[in-house]
């Protein structure tokens, strides 16, 4: 497990329209700046995101900062082509190409982004250890949402996991998290407000128009509509009073909801109301 002062329950994704178009770089950088400003220590990216733009975009952002105002997460598996590929030397250039965009020499946390069961194999789990023997990373988790979760928590090699923690979650998987919790894994929640009711009617911002864009490219797709779920707000506690959830991380392109999340974490974290 993570120690929990390790990093903040509120995580900031720089992911999606952090990565292209949907934001500027000039707007990923102030809204960095702002969620350090307001107690946000935990950034997640990944080399998938825009071929390395968004690990570029934290880097840079994060170099004007103190180097310990951040916990960094980044991934591995899924690479700048979109290809995937968990062999042990594709993971080892993955974090080497990583580090050099994050201009880190270690990520706080290496997940393996999406692997299946078979797929975390002996050499890589070898390999995985010699980079935190040698401090390229401190933590390794997996992110996923299913079953591949199993393995990875039987292994007993992880530090965390990274899974979709929101009231549309069944039982079974909500069980899987708690397991992880209680065999000593930190649970870090992802897709927490993505069922999150919005405000109807035109897109207002780029970052809207890179929404709509994913649900336009999610239908042609034919995947399953996303579940509306409840305001962002009550989403959010939600997730972050699950005794099993350490951690939350958000995506957002407004400085407004970046104010709100950050608001009602420090409300919960203090046991004031939330609003
Ligand atoms: N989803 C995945 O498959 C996945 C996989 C791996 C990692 N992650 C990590 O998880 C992070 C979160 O992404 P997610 O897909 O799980 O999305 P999410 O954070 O659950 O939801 C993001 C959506 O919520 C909206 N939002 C945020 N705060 C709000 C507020 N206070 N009021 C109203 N709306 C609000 C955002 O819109 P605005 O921009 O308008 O605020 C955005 O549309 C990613 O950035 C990444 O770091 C996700």
């Amino acid at each position: 497990m993570i120690g929990t002062d390790s990093f903040s329950r509120l995580g900031f994704g720089v992911t999606g329209p952090h990565a292209g178009l949907g934001a500027g770089r000039g707007m990923t950088t102030r809204l960095i700046h702002q969620a350090v400003d307001q107690g946000v220590t935990f950034f997640d990216t990944g080399p998938a995101y825009g071929k390395g733009e968004a690990e570029r975009r934290l880097g840079a952002a994060l170099k004007r900062l103190p180097r310990r105002s951040a916990f960094v997460a980044t991934k591995a598996g899924i690479h700048p082509g979109g290809y995937r590929d968990f062999s042990a030397g594709a993971i080892e250039m993955s974090l080497r190409d990583s580090l050099k965009r994050l201009q880190r020499d270690h990520v706080d946390l290496l997940l393996l982004h999406g692997p299946a069961a078979d797929e975390m194999t002996d050499k890589l789990l070898r390999r995985l250890d010699a980079f935190r023997e040698r401090g390229m990373i401190r933590h390794l988790g997996v992110c996923g949402r299913d079953a591949e979760l199993d393995r990875a928590i039987s292994l007993g090699v992880f530090d965390a996991l990274m899974a979709p923690v929101n009231q549309s979650l069944e039982p079974s998987q909500i069980e899987r998290l708690e397991r992880a919790r209680s065999s000593g894994l930190s649970v870090i929640g992802i897709e927490t407000m993505a069922g999150a009711r919005r405000a109807s009617g035109p897109p207002a911002s780029r970052g809207d128009l890179w929404y709509l864009a994913r649900q336009i490219k999610r239908r042609l797709r034919r995947d399953p509509p996303a579940e509306a779920g409840p305001p962002a707000s009550e989403a959010l506690r939600w997730a972050l009073t699950r005794p099993f959830c350490d951690s939350a991380v958000c995506l957002t392109t407004r400085p407004a909801h970046l104010a709100a999340n950050a608001s009602l974490v420090a409300a919960l974290e203090a046991g004031e109301p939330t609003p």
